[in-house]
């Protein structure tokens, strides 16, 4: 469906072009509408001028520099007191402060912009995931001190870095309106977008979707991971525990255990928790979630540790920590929330005189030195001469690489700790002195023998 000319929310201002600003921003101008994004970080406005985004999603480049090249997507560092828009959406970001707890200045700021260009009847739109209330305590109060009259509504992002064009056009949009009518008309617009808009009573109702979406997924991997963990010293393995049990049975759906992290992931449990603190509950579940998933890095390095001491590694080993994404799968160079850091803190306590190098196929190679890591082009520089290599993410050149070829290169002893169970441990066959570690799994030996960890 193409917005008709003559729909009067058509000239739309999208405030923040990091990942959930531009990306809307190229579907909502693709369907119709006239956009214009702003975004405050003068470098980024130059590069999204020249149809160029700052970070990687499949095929964003042709489409962004085909609308702003047809006019019909703006970019601006500043919003224009004079903007002809009627509907403000704000895009922008939420992350934690360094005392653990949501910010909310930059959506203070923003709103604070939008009340000076707001006009009567206008429409402004969050879509940042917010601390429970925000809408109504943060954004509303700021708007209110224009005088004017205007709608209110609370549309959470919910799609997925690596997919968020195509989920824009096909996931439900939920939307919560501070009143009726702005509920009505923002149901209207995300209908131009997507097939289903599912309208809920109250903006605080949609703020909580976005933070229990998130937080139930924190929880799910949280679970797989203390599967993992217990099967460890039980000598089983995890992944199959997980793959059998569901395979045909519809009531346990539980995800293969993995590092959790990303700009959401790591926040949005914490905001939930944060919410909740006004009304003085504790989301027990969800908190524990977090504790395991952050505890996960610190005991993978601990179990390489014992190996270590039992095969007699160097005292200095050579680790090579491939994988520095914050996952792999859909492919993304964002290093927010990351777990490969926290991986890389526990190795570096557990072997500090070691000497640490990265590889990732999507993350540049001045980023990858910024983690203090000597910076390797390919997976088998990678492994050469390595003692230890960690998979961290899941991304697809780890699956299609010959391990056991890669793995003769290797310096003997040595071992490849997989966060990921890429590999099927009673299939692989790794030269001599060389082992296979799958988080939640037995260690296959290079003997073929298996051994309990
Ligand atoms: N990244 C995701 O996939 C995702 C998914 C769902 C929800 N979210 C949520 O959406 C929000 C945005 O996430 P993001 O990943 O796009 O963040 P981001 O940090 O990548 O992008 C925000 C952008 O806003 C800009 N900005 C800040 N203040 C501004 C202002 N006053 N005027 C103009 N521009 C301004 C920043 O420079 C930045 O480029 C966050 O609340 C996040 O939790 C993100």
């Amino acid at each position: 469906m193409t917005v008709p000319s003559a729909f009067t929310d058509r000239k739309i201002c999208i405030i923040g072009l990091g990942y959930v600003g531009l990306t809307l921003a190229v579907i909502m101008a693709e369907v119709g509408f006239d956009v214009t994004g702003i975004e405050v970080r003068g470098d980024v406005v130059d590069l999204l001028r020249r149809g160029k985004a700052q970070f990687f999603e499949t095929g964003i480049d042709e489409r962004l520099q085909r609308l702003v090249t047809a006019g019909r997507l703006r970019i601006e560092q500043k919003l224009p007191t004079d903007s002809a828009g009627s509907v403000y959406i704000i895009t922008v970001g939420t992350p934690l402060g360094a005392d653990g707890r949501a910010r909310l200045d930059m959506i203070e700021n923003a709103t604070r912009e939008v009340s000076a260009s707001l006009r009567d009847d206008d429409l402004v739109i969050l879509r940042s995931t917010v601390k429970l209330g925000s809408t109504r305590k943060v954004a509303k109060r700021i708007l209110d001190e224009s005088g004017k009259s205007y709608d209110l509504a609370f549309c959470p992002e919910r799609t997925m870095e690596g997919r968020a064009l195509e989920e824009l056009r096909s996931l439900p949009q939920i939307v919560g309106g501070v009143t009726i009518s702005a509920n009505i008309r923002a149901s209207q617009l995300f209908q131009f977008l997507t097939p289903t808009v599912v309208r809920v009573d109250t903006v605080e109702t949609a703020e909580m979707i976005k933070l229990v979406d998130n937080s139930q997924r924190d929880v799910a991997f949280a679970f797989a991971n203390e599967i993992a963990r217990a099967c460890e010293p039980l000598g089983i393995s995890a992944m199959e525990v997980i793959s059998a049990g569901k395979l045909g049975y519809p009531r346990t759906n539980l995800p293969i255990p993995g590092p959790v992290g990303g700009p959401c992931l790591s926040k949005d449990p914490y905001i939930l928790a944060e919410s909740l603190e006004a009304y003085g509950l504790k989301p027990e579940i969800t908190l524990a979630a977090r504790m395991i998933n952050e505890r996960q890095p610190i005991e993978a390095a601990s179990r390489l540790k014992a190996y270590a001491d039992e095969k007699g590694f160097p005292k200095s080993p050579v680790v090579a920590l491939m994988g520095l994404a914050f996952k792999g799968r859909p492919e993304t160079s964002d290093l927010r929330g990351t777990t490969a850091r926290p991986i890389l803190d526990a190795l570096r306590d557990t072997f500090p005189t070691a000497h640490y190098r990265g590889f990732d196929a999507m993350v540049a190679r001045d980023e990858i030195e910024g983690f203090g890591l000597e910076s390797c082009a390919d997976i088998k520089t990678a492994l050469t001469g390595a003692n230890v290599a960690v998979i961290a993410n899941n991304h697809a050149c780890f699956a299609s690489m010959p391990l056991p070829e890669l793995a003769a290169a290797m310096a003997k002893p040595a071992v490849i700790y997989d966060f990921w169970n890429t590999f099927d441990v009673g299939s692989l066959a790794l030269p001599d002195g060389v082992d296979y570690m799958p988080l939640g799994g037995v260690v296959s030996q290079s003997s073929g023998k298996l051994n309990v960890a």
